[in-house]
């Protein structure tokens, strides 16, 4: 049947009969907040880069913990900034570490809050790379790096992660973690790797942001060519093979086919992360009065939802669920 027959608009009536056929709802529990953690106390400094966004010392972090689990945010990615940084990240395994701090200070106030560690080093190492670099210091040598990430990664379960986020690009590195986890008796403890992660412009505020930006060269030769997708499937797979438990892409927004295309292949849980530099964009576009900001965000959560994403990790967690943008 045709028109006039057939007139799709009557399902699009009212708000009642819209609601009825919508195909795809974001939840609270489908999304992830990511969170900047720095030395002192009582800090809560807004962060130039991100608007909106801040800077939380441990104690405020763990507050803000609190507040986003009463809201209904299952979970929380954490990146630490530290300015203690030399050639082998060694601030990253330290017991006392500001991540190892932040992960015991929020299970001691939100114990039920999903709790998961960005696993890189590009925030500790003196180069801004985030692996060891080889000798010649022209590259991130892999191998020796994926030893640093397995210190880090058991250090991290040992404070109380429950989930771990490799986002190094390293070749092998997923298996090489869950090996030590495993080896350290941390067998329950969860891998959430950035399987297909792109050689991307969009990090731009979060390297600021987390003082990882000052690196001479490129993360080209570990990070994925944006032109590619099936090497995308290749990332996932081997991943997925090493042990990953939930496989991500990243950035979101310019790679939504590659979202579909990983969720349509593997059975698995997939993430996307809705990056700073797309967050960004937003922000500034809104507070040039140029767009919605609310609506925007809106529907830029249902469009990563809807490629296939089960999972969000976007900045604007806590204020889609706190101002009621979800449905
Ligand atoms: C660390 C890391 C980066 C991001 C997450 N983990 C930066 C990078 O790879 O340079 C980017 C997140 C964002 O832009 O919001 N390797």
């Amino acid at each position: 049947m045709s028109f006039p027959d057939t007139r799709l608009r009557r399902l699009r009536r009212s708000e009642g009969l819209r609601r009825m056929v919508r195909e795809t709802r974001v939840l609270p529990e489908d999304l992830i907040m990511g969170y900047f953690v720095v030395a002192g106390k009582g800090v809560k400094r807004p962060i130039p880069s991100l608007p909106g966004q801040y800077h939380f010392s441990v104690d405020r972090l763990a507050q803000e913990a609190k507040e986003i689990h009463k809201l209904g945010l299952p979970a929380v990615l954490l990146f630490g900034v530290t300015a203690k940084k030399d050639p082998e990240a060694s601030e990253a395994w330290r017991s006392d570490g500001i991540i190892q701090r932040a992960i015991q200070a929020i299970k001691a106030k939100a114990p039920e809050l999903v709790v998961i560690p960005d696993l890189c080093v590009c925030e500790y190492t003196d180069s801004g790379h985030c692996g060891i670099l080889t000798p010649d210091g022209k590259d991130v040598d892999n191998d020796p790096t994926l030893e640093l990430l397995a210190k880090i990664a058991v250090s991290y379960a040992r404070a109380g992660a429950d989930v771990i986020a490799p986002s190094d690009m390293m070749d092998g590195r997923v298996g090489v973690v869950r090996a030590a986890l495993d080896e350290e008796g941390f067998d329950q403890v969860a891998i959430m790797s950035y399987a297909a992660k792109y050689a991307s412009a969009f990090y731009g505020p979060f390297r600021d942001a987390a003082g990882s930006g000052q690196f001479q060269g490129t993360r080209r030769t570990y990070q994925m060519d944006p032109p590619n997708a099936r090497e995308a499937l290749r990332e996932v797979e081997l991943d997925l093979e090493e042990g990953a438990d939930i496989v991500m892409v990243k950035p979101a927004l310019a790679y939504l086919d590659i979202i579909r295309l990983i969720r349509e292949t593997f059975p698995v849980p997939v993430a996307a992360y809705n990056v700073s530099g797309e967050y960004a964009l937003i922000r500034h576009a809104e507070k040039a009065g140029a767009i919605n900001g609310p609506q925007v965000i809106r529907e830029t959560l249902t469009a990563i939802k809807r490629a296939g994403a089960d999972l969000i990790i976007t900045y604007f967690a806590r204020e889609a669920i706190e101002k009621g943008y979800l449905d």
